[in-house]
């Protein structure tokens, strides 16, 4: 069966995707919501699981409520990634299904609608809410969405006040971007974001006319330069595998978004290499802190 629509990146072996099917994944730039289609309008669905087990039971509940009567959803994740937990999950939905195990996926497949009632309390336990501990507006699966990322927390310690036009790489929830526009020095901020969900719930938590927001892979931007900061926390893991590459391009991104003289303020854990993608693009890099297992590293380019 070839499928139309598709949420993430099932492997190829496992799932036929039509050409240009319509993309959901919120990680996935310019990709529609499930949530905003009207009940009962799609024609099917293929989707890789996310991991954590609220948003994969908030995302398969969107999809549920989504789906034509009789169309098919066609649900896979790795088994030691939330696939061992699916037959669980349409169990809970009242679905009948069928599953099977292939190439360390287990693959569920319904033509059911679900119980209303087990749908609507799914999308309620998943979307964004107000965590008071942050005292910001969050939803599960966003980045550190229930608390403080120890990496910001150090950085947010160290972030002098900051001046001219700069950007957020990565900026979830907009935390750092909330602390950086406390300089009143700071006359324009461009938050750049893989998330739609991060993205939109910044604008909840830094609600502030300096901010532009740009819903985009940073390793493909290139519309920002002669900036006089960027500010990062950069992601290290991609498709729940750690990945150095990414850190390094986000590092080679800010150096060729910024200015002669510009600065760009990184936390990282300490064991990623990022000093040696550093030094070839910056005049000066400096190591202004380290603490609990994170690192501070100011670059001037
Ligand atoms: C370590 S988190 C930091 C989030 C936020 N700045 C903070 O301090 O809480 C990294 C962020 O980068 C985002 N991200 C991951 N890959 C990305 C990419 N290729 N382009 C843009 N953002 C990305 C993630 O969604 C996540 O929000």
């Amino acid at each position: 069966m070839e499928f139309a629509n598709v949420y993430g990146a099932p492997p190829a072996e496992l799932a036929a995707l039509s050409l240009n099917a319509r993309q959901f994944s919120p990680l996935s730039p310019g990709a529609d919501s499930l949530e905003s289609l009207e009940a009962g309008s799609l024609d099917g669905l293929v989707m890789l699981a996310p991991p954590g087990t609220i948003e994969r039971r908030y995302a398969i509940a969107a999809a549920l409520r989504a789906k034509k009567p009789g169309s098919p959803l066609l649900i896979m994740a790795p088994k030691d990634k939330g696939g061992s937990r699916l037959a669980q999950d349409l169990r809970d939905f009242g679905c009948e299904f069928v599953e099977e195990a292939r190439r360390h996926h287990r693959i569920c497949q319904t033509f059911s609608l679900g119980d209303p009632d087990a749908i609507a309390a799914a999308l309620a336990a998943g979307a964004p809410r107000f965590v008071e501990s942050l005292g910001l507006w969050s939803q599960p699966g966003v980045f550190s969405w229930d608390r403080l990322d120890a990496g910001s927390a150090l950085l947010m310690q160290h972030l002098p006040a900051l001046s001219g036009r700069g950007a957020d790489f990565g900026a979830g929830l907009g935390v750092l971007a909330h602390a950086i526009l406390t300089s009143p020095k700071v006359t324009q901020l461009t938050l750049v974001e893989i998330d739609r969900r991060a993205l939109d719930l910044s604008n909840r938590n830094a609600d502030d006319p300096r901010i532009t927001r740009i819903w985009a892979d940073v390793r493909e931007l290139k519309s920002l330069s002669g900036l006089d900061f960027v500010v990062m926390n950069p992601p290290f893991h991609e498709g729940g595998l750690e990945n150095h590459g990414l850190g390094q391009a986000f590092i080679q991104r800010a150096a060729a978004a910024l200015r002669t003289g510009g600065q760009c303020w990184l936390t990282a854990n300490r064991h990623l290499p990022y000093e040696a993608a550093l030094a070839p693009l910056f005049k000066r890099v400096t190591s202004v802190a380290e603490l609990g297992g994170f690192k501070i590293i100011q670059a001037q380019k």
